[in-house]
Protein backbone atom coordinates (compact mmCIF):
# COMPACT_ATOMS: atom_id res chain seq x y z
CA UNK A 1 0.00 0.00 0.00
CA UNK A 2 1.27 3.60 -0.56
CA UNK A 3 1.77 6.37 2.06
CA UNK A 4 -0.55 8.13 1.14
CA UNK A 5 -4.67 7.83 2.09
CA UNK A 6 -4.98 4.08 1.09
CA UNK A 7 -8.47 3.99 -1.22
CA UNK A 8 -11.00 1.89 -1.27
CA UNK A 9 -9.81 -0.68 -3.67
CA UNK A 10 -6.65 -1.00 -1.40
CA UNK A 11 -8.63 -1.59 1.54
CA UNK A 12 -10.51 -4.14 -0.21
CA UNK A 13 -7.49 -5.96 -1.33
CA UNK A 14 -6.17 -5.52 2.14
CA UNK A 15 -9.07 -7.01 3.91
CA UNK A 16 -9.13 -9.73 1.15
CA UNK A 17 -5.83 -11.08 1.95
CA UNK A 18 -6.48 -10.89 5.50
CA UNK A 19 -9.37 -13.35 5.80
CA UNK A 20 -6.90 -15.91 4.62
CA UNK A 21 -6.27 -16.57 8.37
CA UNK A 22 -9.43 -17.99 8.49
CA UNK A 23 -9.18 -20.55 5.86
CA UNK A 24 -8.75 -23.58 7.82
CA UNK A 25 -6.24 -26.39 6.04
CA UNK A 26 -7.80 -29.26 4.23
CA UNK A 27 -11.21 -27.22 4.22
CA UNK A 28 -14.09 -25.96 1.76
CA UNK A 29 -14.34 -22.81 1.83
CA UNK A 30 -17.35 -20.99 1.69
CA UNK A 31 -17.61 -18.35 -0.55
CA UNK A 32 -19.63 -14.79 -1.38
CA UNK A 33 -20.28 -12.59 -4.15
CA UNK A 34 -18.96 -8.71 -4.63
CA UNK A 35 -15.46 -6.94 -5.43
CA UNK A 36 -14.06 -7.65 -1.82
CA UNK A 37 -15.01 -11.29 -2.11
CA UNK A 38 -12.87 -10.75 -5.93
CA UNK A 39 -9.79 -9.65 -4.27
CA UNK A 40 -10.15 -13.02 -1.55
CA UNK A 41 -10.58 -15.05 -4.60
CA UNK A 42 -7.56 -13.76 -5.93
CA UNK A 43 -5.17 -14.46 -3.17
CA UNK A 44 -6.85 -17.72 -2.59
CA UNK A 45 -5.73 -18.86 -5.51
CA UNK A 46 -1.89 -18.98 -3.99
CA UNK A 47 -3.07 -21.62 -1.19
CA UNK A 48 -5.35 -23.32 -3.74
CA UNK A 49 -3.39 -26.33 -2.62
CA UNK A 50 -3.80 -26.39 1.15
CA UNK A 51 -7.80 -26.49 0.52
CA UNK A 52 -10.25 -29.14 -0.92
CA UNK A 53 -12.00 -26.22 -2.70
CA UNK A 54 -14.94 -23.79 -2.07
CA UNK A 55 -18.46 -23.57 -2.24
CA UNK A 56 -20.13 -20.61 -4.19
CA UNK A 57 -22.88 -18.19 -3.48
CA UNK A 58 -23.41 -16.67 -7.36
CA UNK A 59 -22.29 -18.13 -11.02
CA UNK A 60 -19.94 -14.81 -11.19
CA UNK A 61 -17.79 -16.03 -8.26
CA UNK A 62 -18.06 -19.61 -9.70
CA UNK A 63 -16.41 -18.70 -12.61
CA UNK A 64 -13.96 -16.78 -10.59
CA UNK A 65 -12.87 -19.76 -8.44
CA UNK A 66 -12.87 -21.59 -11.41
CA UNK A 67 -10.50 -19.65 -13.00
CA UNK A 68 -7.78 -19.73 -10.32
CA UNK A 69 -7.94 -23.73 -10.35
CA UNK A 70 -10.35 -24.04 -7.26
CA UNK A 71 -12.51 -27.30 -7.33
CA UNK A 72 -15.98 -25.88 -6.97
CA UNK A 73 -18.63 -28.12 -5.07
CA UNK A 74 -22.82 -27.76 -4.77
CA UNK A 75 -24.28 -27.17 -1.99
CA UNK A 76 -25.65 -30.52 -1.40
CA UNK A 77 -22.79 -32.42 -2.08
CA UNK A 78 -21.02 -31.22 1.62
CA UNK A 79 -21.95 -30.72 5.19
CA UNK A 80 -21.40 -27.65 7.38
CA UNK A 81 -18.40 -25.55 6.13
CA UNK A 82 -16.72 -24.09 8.98
CA UNK A 83 -16.55 -20.45 7.76
CA UNK A 84 -18.03 -18.36 4.72
CA UNK A 85 -16.06 -14.97 3.80
CA UNK A 86 -18.37 -12.10 2.29
CA UNK A 87 -18.69 -8.87 2.25
CA UNK A 88 -21.68 -6.23 2.92
CA UNK A 89 -22.78 -3.33 2.02
CA UNK A 90 -23.74 -1.90 5.63
CA UNK A 91 -22.51 -3.36 8.73
CA UNK A 92 -23.87 -2.62 12.62
CA UNK A 93 -22.03 -2.78 15.73
CA UNK A 94 -23.91 -6.20 16.46
CA UNK A 95 -22.79 -7.85 13.13
CA UNK A 96 -26.46 -7.29 11.57
CA UNK A 97 -25.72 -6.51 7.77
CA UNK A 98 -27.53 -5.61 4.37
CA UNK A 99 -26.14 -7.57 1.79
CA UNK A 100 -27.51 -8.24 -2.17
CA UNK A 101 -25.86 -5.01 -3.80
CA UNK A 102 -24.64 -7.69 -6.02
CA UNK A 103 -27.93 -9.76 -6.33
CA UNK A 104 -26.66 -12.69 -5.37
CA UNK A 105 -28.67 -12.17 -1.39
CA UNK A 106 -30.38 -15.57 -1.61
CA UNK A 107 -27.33 -18.12 -2.62
CA UNK A 108 -25.47 -15.89 -0.02
CA UNK A 109 -27.64 -16.69 2.58
CA UNK A 110 -27.99 -20.24 1.88
CA UNK A 111 -23.91 -20.84 2.14
CA UNK A 112 -23.52 -18.25 5.26
CA UNK A 113 -26.40 -20.78 6.51
CA UNK A 114 -24.27 -23.82 6.00
CA UNK A 115 -21.51 -22.15 7.83
CA UNK A 116 -20.02 -22.15 11.39
CA UNK A 117 -18.61 -18.99 11.19
CA UNK A 118 -19.32 -15.70 9.22
CA UNK A 119 -15.92 -13.90 8.39
CA UNK A 120 -17.28 -10.26 6.84
CA UNK A 121 -14.87 -8.65 4.79
CA UNK A 122 -15.47 -4.82 4.05
CA UNK A 123 -13.44 -1.52 3.90
CA UNK A 124 -14.56 0.88 6.52
CA UNK A 125 -17.26 2.84 4.72
CA UNK A 126 -19.54 -0.29 4.92
CA UNK A 127 -19.64 0.92 9.06
CA UNK A 128 -22.98 1.99 10.38
CA UNK A 129 -24.70 2.93 13.19
CA UNK A 130 -28.32 1.76 12.04
CA UNK A 131 -28.98 -0.25 9.14
CA UNK A 132 -30.95 1.41 5.79
CA UNK A 133 -28.74 4.35 4.19
CA UNK A 134 -27.69 1.54 1.53
CA UNK A 135 -30.86 0.71 -0.35
CA UNK A 136 -31.95 -2.97 0.88
CA UNK A 137 -32.37 -5.56 -2.20
CA UNK A 138 -35.01 -7.71 -1.92
CA UNK A 139 -35.27 -10.61 -4.19
CA UNK A 140 -38.73 -11.37 -5.13
CA UNK A 141 -40.86 -13.60 -7.07
CA UNK A 142 -41.90 -11.34 -10.11
CA UNK A 143 -45.61 -11.67 -10.05
CA UNK A 144 -45.41 -10.15 -6.48
CA UNK A 145 -43.68 -7.27 -7.32
CA UNK A 146 -46.22 -4.65 -7.19
CA UNK A 147 -47.95 -6.08 -4.05
CA UNK A 148 -44.54 -5.71 -2.21
CA UNK A 149 -43.81 -2.18 -3.47
CA UNK A 150 -46.88 -1.52 -1.68
CA UNK A 151 -46.16 -3.18 1.66
CA UNK A 152 -42.68 -1.82 1.62
CA UNK A 153 -44.59 1.71 0.72
CA UNK A 154 -46.41 0.89 4.07
CA UNK A 155 -43.58 0.69 6.19
CA UNK A 156 -42.40 4.52 4.49
CA UNK A 157 -39.65 2.29 2.41
CA UNK A 158 -39.58 3.34 -1.55
CA UNK A 159 -39.29 -0.03 -3.12
CA UNK A 160 -37.88 0.20 -7.32
CA UNK A 161 -37.34 -2.52 -9.20
CA UNK A 162 -33.37 -3.02 -10.46
CA UNK A 163 -33.17 -2.77 -13.95
CA UNK A 164 -30.37 -3.76 -16.35
CA UNK A 165 -30.03 -2.36 -19.40
CA UNK A 166 -32.78 -1.03 -19.29
CA UNK A 167 -35.00 -4.32 -18.20
CA UNK A 168 -35.32 -5.91 -15.19
CA UNK A 169 -32.53 -7.18 -13.75
CA UNK A 170 -32.57 -11.37 -13.48
CA UNK A 171 -31.29 -13.01 -10.36
CA UNK A 172 -29.16 -16.29 -11.13
CA UNK A 173 -31.82 -17.49 -9.74
CA UNK A 174 -34.45 -16.27 -12.29
CA UNK A 175 -36.37 -13.68 -9.99
CA UNK A 176 -36.20 -10.29 -9.91
CA UNK A 177 -34.75 -7.72 -7.17
CA UNK A 178 -36.15 -4.63 -5.51
CA UNK A 179 -33.87 -2.00 -3.70
CA UNK A 180 -35.85 -0.23 -1.11
CA UNK A 181 -34.71 3.21 0.57
CA UNK A 182 -36.01 5.39 3.25
CA UNK A 183 -35.75 2.30 5.57
CA UNK A 184 -34.16 2.70 8.94
CA UNK A 185 -34.00 -0.98 10.46
CA UNK A 186 -33.27 -0.22 13.98
CA UNK A 187 -34.23 -4.06 14.49
CA UNK A 188 -33.08 -6.29 12.10
CA UNK A 189 -33.90 -9.80 13.15
CA UNK A 190 -37.82 -8.82 13.76
CA UNK A 191 -36.97 -6.91 10.40
CA UNK A 192 -35.78 -9.96 8.55
CA UNK A 193 -38.26 -12.14 9.94
CA UNK A 194 -41.53 -10.30 9.26
CA UNK A 195 -40.56 -9.52 5.72
CA UNK A 196 -39.42 -13.09 4.67
CA UNK A 197 -42.49 -14.08 5.47
CA UNK A 198 -44.14 -12.00 2.85
CA UNK A 199 -45.78 -13.99 -0.10
CA UNK A 200 -43.25 -13.53 -2.96
CA UNK A 201 -40.32 -12.56 -0.97
CA UNK A 202 -37.58 -15.24 -1.90
CA UNK A 203 -34.58 -13.56 0.66
CA UNK A 204 -35.25 -10.19 2.06
CA UNK A 205 -31.27 -8.69 1.85
CA UNK A 206 -31.37 -8.12 5.97
CA UNK A 207 -28.70 -10.45 7.35
CA UNK A 208 -29.47 -11.01 11.05
CA UNK A 209 -30.14 -14.26 11.82
CA UNK A 210 -26.71 -14.99 9.43
CA UNK A 211 -25.33 -11.77 10.82
CA UNK A 212 -21.41 -12.02 10.88
CA UNK A 213 -19.48 -13.40 13.81
CA UNK A 214 -16.38 -11.29 12.51
CA UNK A 215 -15.61 -8.34 10.53
CA UNK A 216 -12.30 -7.42 8.88
CA UNK A 217 -12.96 -3.98 8.57
CA UNK A 218 -10.52 -2.32 6.26
CA UNK A 219 -9.27 1.21 7.90
CA UNK A 220 -6.50 4.10 7.20
CA UNK A 221 -4.50 2.32 10.25
CA UNK A 222 -5.18 -1.53 8.71
CA UNK A 223 -7.01 -3.78 9.22
CA UNK A 224 -9.32 -3.73 12.18
CA UNK A 225 -11.03 -7.15 13.71
CA UNK A 226 -14.14 -6.73 14.98
CA UNK A 227 -15.65 -9.89 17.31
CA UNK A 228 -19.67 -9.86 17.73
CA UNK A 229 -20.93 -11.15 20.91
CA UNK A 230 -23.98 -13.38 20.34
CA UNK A 231 -25.98 -10.54 22.03
CA UNK A 232 -29.87 -10.49 22.23
CA UNK A 233 -31.16 -8.98 18.65
CA UNK A 234 -34.30 -8.09 18.59
C1 LIG B 1 -23.44 -9.16 -3.25
C2 LIG B 1 -23.15 -8.64 -1.89
C3 LIG B 1 -21.82 -8.01 -1.67
O1 LIG B 1 -21.17 -8.68 -0.64
C4 LIG B 1 -22.02 -6.57 -1.30
O2 LIG B 1 -22.79 -5.95 -2.31
C5 LIG B 1 -20.67 -5.85 -1.15
O3 LIG B 1 -20.06 -5.80 -2.40
P1 LIG B 1 -18.65 -5.10 -2.61
O4 LIG B 1 -17.64 -5.95 -1.94
O5 LIG B 1 -18.50 -5.09 -4.12
O6 LIG B 1 -18.73 -3.71 -2.04
O7 LIG B 1 -23.94 -8.71 -0.97
O8 LIG B 1 -24.77 -9.60 -3.37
Amino acid sequence: MSTERPTQDELKALVGRAALAFVEKGSIVGVGTGSTVNCFIDVLGDMKQDIRGAVSSSVASTERLRAMGIEVFDCNDVDQLAVYIDGADEIDGHGCMIKGGGAALTREKIVAAQSTRFVCIADASKKVGVLGAFPLPVEVIPMATHRIVRQFAALRGDARLRLKDGAPLVTDNGQYILDVRGLKIRQPLAFESEVSQWPGVVTVGVFAHQRAHVCLLGTPAGVETLRFEPAELR
